[in-house]
């Protein structure tokens, strides 16, 4: 049934599916690809992070794909998983299998089992579905949880009851696919998660691994949406009691939003944005210094994150009485150039409906932003200046100037620096 859709897949990904296949026949096991990515063929969205099911010992024929490429091979031993390392792809394989969770919120217990077991005990029916890669129905859908129903009437369903209190992580998963996919969760799997919540499943669950999740939330192309949704169905008590998101706070995540769009759009070569700092500052923006300090530290929050929450509380509001009037280019890059890309974005978020902020700070990231001399300390020495006097006074005014009069080019930097040194020297 996908045979063709397999075909459509890069060549180097198709072949090491075909060799997979092969080499399944010749160790007598049964090979699927599941998750993520059969949901992800079926509704047409490139996904290239291959998950295999093996039926038989996946570690052993882990081994034996990537013997055959003499590719990178990690086995993760505490859930008999591996992956394969492809250039530009990644093969995760694991030996089909039941799991049982001593406690709620707990790792699970993993025996070894069938396919059918496998699927069941994941997440969402949409994510439930299964690829065959053997020789006899190669691309064949196999679906035994009405995954490709839901996947068309776009809900969102468990598998079973316990589902959301065994992983209380799906509560922000089922939220994160609805959101990205405009799907809606089926009305007994939102009463599931609304009772899991009530039975306070989020407190069995590790903080880093809530973190993680958050983080995973950000990464989506409409964060806000997940942001909104999870202010409605959950709250945000379970980080601070302080945050909590009214309209106009909301507002600031849609901004956000259109930030990084407008940004990724207008500077495609700029160093990457940190989303994930991007919103937990956010989330963090009415806490003081020292909540911030221990939210970070309880749901181990990255170090660019605790930076980016921490500079944006000091100094969005000083930001802003810059910004907000007419400023000269230099004061202007004297105050941003200190803080990170985030802290910018974040600013031109938070003022978005103030025209004159937004205009300073897309000036700054267009024409001011790493902006830096092309000459150094040697070519004083060139020019003929000692080496021993501290020059650092004449390259900040040349940097200024570089700013004023917009330099270019090495060459009008040396005849500025000749200048202002000339100058420093007489003024001694
Ligand atoms: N899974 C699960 N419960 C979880 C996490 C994962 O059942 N808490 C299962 C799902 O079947 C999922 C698969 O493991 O499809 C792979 O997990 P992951 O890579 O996190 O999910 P994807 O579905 O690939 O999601 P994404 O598109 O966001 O990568």
């Amino acid at each position: 049934m996908f045979v063709k859709k397999i075909e459509k897949l890069p060549s180097n990904v198709k072949r090491v599916l075909k060799r997979s296949s092969v080499l399944s026949r010749k160790l007598d096991v049964a090979i699927y690809l599941v998750g993520g990515i059969v949901r992800d063929f079926i509704l047409g969205r490139d996904n290239f992070d291959l998950d295999i099911v093996v039926e038989g010992d996946g570690l052993k024929f882990a081994h034996a794909l990537g013997e055959h490429y003499k590719a990178d091979f990690r086995k993760h031993h505490s859930f008999g998983t591996a992956t394969v390392y492809f250039k530009g792809f990644k093969v995760d394989i694991a030996t089909a299998r039941r799991e049982s969770y001593p406690h709620p919120g707990a790792l699970p217990v993993i025996t070894r089992s069938t396919l059918k077991e496998d699927l069941i005990r994941r997440d969402f029916s949409i994510n439930a579905m299964a690829l065959s890669l053997n020789r006899d129905d190669y691309g064949g859908l196999i679906d035994y949880y009405k995954g490709y129903t839901d996947l068309r009437d776009g809900i969102i369903r468990v598998l079973h009851d316990r589902s959301f209190t065994d992983d209380p992580t799906r509560i922000f998963r089922a939220i994160r696919f609805e959101q990205r996919f405009g799907f809606r969760m089926r009305r007994g799997t939102l009463k599931l998660l609304k009772s899991a919540l009530a039975k306070g499943a989020l407190k069995t669950v590790n903080e880093q691994r809530l973190r993680d999740e958050l983080a995973l939330m950000f990464e989506e192309e409409h964060p806000s949406r997940c942001v909104k949704r999870v202010q409605a169905l959950i709250g945000w008590r379970f980080l601070n009691a302080q945050v909590r998101l009214s309209s106009k706070e909301l507002a600031l995540f849609r901004h956000l939003d259109e930030t990084v769009r407008v940004y990724q759009k207008s500077f495609p070569h700029y160093p990457k944005v940190d989303r994930r700092a991007l919103y937990f500052a956010g989330l963090l923006l009415p806490l003081d210094v020292k909540e911030v300090l221990t939210v970070s530290a309880r749901f181990g929050l990255r170090k660019n994150e605790r930076t980016v929450a921490l500079a944006v509380g000091k100094a969005y509001r000083k930001i802003y009485r810059v910004c907000r009037g007419r400023i000269d280019p230099v004061r202007l890059y004297t105050v941003l150039s200190g803080y990170p890309l985030e802290v910018i974005l974040f600013c031109y978020a938070y003022y978005y409906r103030n025209r004159t902020v937004k205009k300073n700070l897309l000036f700054y990231l267009d024409k001011l932003f790493g902006v830096s001399l092309k000459v150094r300390g040697r070519d004083l020495k060139k020019l003929g200046f000692g080496p021993e006097r501290s020059y650092s006074k004449v390259f900040t005014k040349l940097l200024h100037k570089k700013i004023e009069k917009d330099f270019r080019s090495r060459r009008e930097e040396l005849k500025e620096l000749k200048k202002l040194a000339k100058d420093h020297l007489r003024k001694k």
